[in-house]
């Protein structure tokens, strides 16, 4: 059977981690879309709450689970047995940033592969921080980022006000 985590800070999923996620689900048998606990910035969403939207997101796909880590990526995927990680290229700047993670982890864990994906280019130009600054000064995220989450930027930022 085989088996990716598809790793990322979520904060939150957008339609380019969701191309990602569906087009990973139809080449591995088992897709563990992993946040991290921790990421260098400070989220917007909590953990929990990243978790569910991607939980809501991915609802109709059997094979995907959701699961939070901490610490190295590499401990976590031996702790599954799993040997693949997922990552999706958006542009070349994308590249360099991914090949230095890619490879420290090859260091630490040299079985454990990381397979690139290039995300569908409607989604080239896309991030999380970018939805989330158009959110927070009141413009539209529709077709960015999945209804659910549209939904709980409008309240987030709602809160704020
Ligand atoms: O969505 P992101 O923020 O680009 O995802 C980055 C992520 C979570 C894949 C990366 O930061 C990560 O794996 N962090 C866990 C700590 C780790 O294993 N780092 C690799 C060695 S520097």
């Amino acid at each position: 059977m085989s088996v990716a985590i598809y790793p990322g800070s979520f904060d939150p999923i957008t339609n380019g981690h969701l191309d990602v996620i569906d087009r990973g689900r139809r080449i591995f048998d088992r897709l563990i879309v992993a946040v991290l606990r921790n990421p260098s910035k400070a989220p917007l969403f909590t953990v929990e709450e990243r978790k569910i939207m991607i939980e809501e997101t991915v609802r109709d796909f059997p094979n995907v689970e959701v699961e939070v880590f901490d610490g190295l990526l590499v401990a976590f995927a031996r702790s599954r047995n799993c040997r693949v990680i997922l990552r999706g290229l958006r542009a070349i700047s994308d590249y360099e940033y991914e090949t230095q993670i890619a490879l420290i982890n090859r260091k630490m864990a040299p079985e454990v592969e990381t397979i690139f994906l290039p995300t569908s280019t409607e989604y080239s130009y896309l991030n999380s921080t970018m939805v989330k600054e158009i959110a927070r000064f009141g413009g539209c995220v529709q077709g960015l980022v999945p209804p659910g989450v549209e939904k709980r930027l409008r309240e987030k930022f709602k809160s704020w006000a």
